[in-house]
């Protein structure tokens, strides 16, 4: 019996969601291809995230370089740091994450061990006191526990010894370009600057599909302010409002967000803020609030450049998945890359007429978790009058606004299709066009990849100038004016419409 992931899985890769990288080749583990339904959903996802968390904000976006030189890897301290534990099998040669292998012994999970953020020598002793053996020949043959960096290692050039990386994050990049968008926008702070792109990771073991792969997409944004204003403006309008909270072990709890930072849950509220502003974005994307929750990050555990990590966790048949770290990385990276590289990257802070190196609160986004978390709490089994499998996807982030259909391929049904699909794609909608198959079947397909409206012309549309919209819940229609289609489409999608009015 399949699980649950895997059946949705096999649904995302038959519907276009997704392709399995170089499928042809066998695959390599930790890669999936967006395919022509799914990379609409996940840019869809991340223009939300540009419109809710840099255009609303008034932030700015930049996209900086894949590859990251080594001098500013080892500043960071990711060139150090950046490793996971790893045995390997003497026997049979695999290799292993050690922290994975004791997570998943029955025995240490009865002892409630938590093996994530110990060094080699603690998590070589667990191995060995719950006589763990390689899980793939099943001998005793583990080795003893080293580091392993996970970044993928490249040449500038053909000079040997010009060592650079594939960038884990796309932090590093903001970064560096700091100093050269503060002197072009002005020194005043706070400042926003976000970039969504490509990070690396030569994961030990990649697994569960989209949650730890080798190649992802980040959204970050980093936040830089005055140390000595750790207030946020907007932050008396977010205050009243709950979120699920959760530190250390136990069950979430609701907690208001200024209660978060009352009770220094979370260090100030910027932080606090940027919580707010990743609650509301998850729910907007289809996520229910009863499925997630923040997890305050134990010490032992928060990144070596962190004064205080929470994170956002979502409930999936995974189990709950860390989706988005928010770090207070103070002003770590800025001071190591002004040592290392010898510029000032100091402000002038107009406010207290002072030279600073700012602070930063990091939200980090991954996109394909969330695409996943979002593909599995929209999922619906044949339900509410549908003898299919369909997505609740919410219309913002749906493939296609509409698809388009003529009753017939003849009479000039088809043509008049052509033309109101000509006149939505033209009022900035997505559409797709769709003559093939029954009706029925249309709407069947339309739903299965989660479309919220299908809009069909009929023999009435001729003569009276009308169309049936059919909203993809309830299956219900409505017939609308042609010359109003566009714009009504477009208020529903805002209004995140899917019953009939
Ligand atoms: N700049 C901070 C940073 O990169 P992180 O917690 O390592 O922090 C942020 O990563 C987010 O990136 C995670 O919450 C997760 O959504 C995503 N992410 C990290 N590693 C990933 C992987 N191997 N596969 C898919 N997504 C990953």
């Amino acid at each position: 019996m399949p699980s649950q992931a895997d059946r949705l899985m096999d649904v995302a890769i038959r519907r276009s969601f997704l392709i399995p990288s170089a499928e042809i080749y066998g695959s390599p583990a930790g890669f999936y291809d967006y395919g022509a339904v799914g990379s609409q959903i996940k840019r869809k996802i991340e223009n939300l995230w540009r419109s809710e968390f840099l255009q609303k904000e008034g932030f700015h976006e930049i996209e900086t370089s894949l590859i990251v030189p080594e001098a500013v890897l080892k500043a960071s301290g990711h060139a150090q740091n950046f490793a996971d534990p790893l045995v390997t099998c003497s026997s049979c040669k695999q290799k292993f994450r050690a922290d994975h292998l004791i997570a998943e012994n029955k025995d240490a999970k009865k002892d409630g061990v938590k093996a994530a953020g110990l060094p080699p020598a603690e998590l070589g002793a667990l191995l060995k006191k719950y006589a763990i053996v390689c899980p793939q020949c099943k001998k005793p043959t583990l080795s003893e526990v080293g580091w392993f960096n996970m970044m993928f290692r490249t040449n500038i050039g053909p000079i040997e010894g010009n060592t650079a990386y594939a960038r884990p994050e796309t932090a590093q990049g903001i970064f560096l370009d700091f100093a050269r968008v503060v002197r072009n926008y002005g020194s005043k702070l706070p400042i926003g600057i976000g970039q969504v792109g490509r990070s690396f990771r030569n994961e030990i073991s990649p697994r569960q599909g989209l949650i730890r792969m080798r190649e992802f997409t980040q959204m970050e944004l980093e936040y830089f302010f005055n140390p000595k204003e750790q207030a946020h403006p907007k932050y008396g309008k977010v205050k009243e409002h709950k979120v699920r909270f959760v530190e250390g072990e136990g069950a979430p709890k609701e907690i208001s967000i200024g209660e978060l930072v009352s009770s220094s849950a979370v260090p100030n509220e910027i932080m606090a803020y940027f919580l707010w502003k990743q609650w509301e974005f998850y729910k907007a994307i289809g996520i229910p609030a009863g499925k997630m929750f923040f997890r305050k990050m134990p010490k032992e555990e928060t990144p070596h450049y962190s004064k205080g990590n929470v994170d956002l966790e979502v409930e999936t048949s995974y189990g709950s998945i860390e989706t988005t770290g928010t770090a207070y990385r103070t002003d770590f990276d800025l001071s190591q890359h002004a040592k290392h590289s010898g510029a000032d990257l100091s402000v002038f802070d107009e406010a207290t007429k002072q030279k600073i190196v700012p602070h930063v609160v990091e939200p980090s986004l991954g996109v394909d978790r969330l695409f996943w978390c979002v593909l599995e709490h929209t999922f619906r089994e044949k339900s509410e009058g549908k003898d299919w499998e369909w997505f609740d996807l919410p219309p913002a982030i749906a493939p296609y606004h509409a698809w388009v259909f003529p009753l017939m391929k003849k009479d000039g049904l088809d043509e008049k299709a052509q033309h109101v699909e000509e006149q939505l794609r033209e009022a900035g909608l997505s559409v797709y066009y769709q003559d093939s198959g029954s009706i029925g079947r249309r709407y069947a397909r339309a739903d299965e990849i989660g479309v919220p409206y299908c809009i069909t012309i009929d023999y009435d549309s001729l003569e009276k100038g009308d169309v049936t919209v059919r909203f993809r819940n309830d299956g219900k229609q409505i017939r609308v004016k042609i010359p109003e289609l566009a714009e009504k489409i477009a208020h529903y999608v805002k209004e995140g419409r899917v019953i009939a009015p």
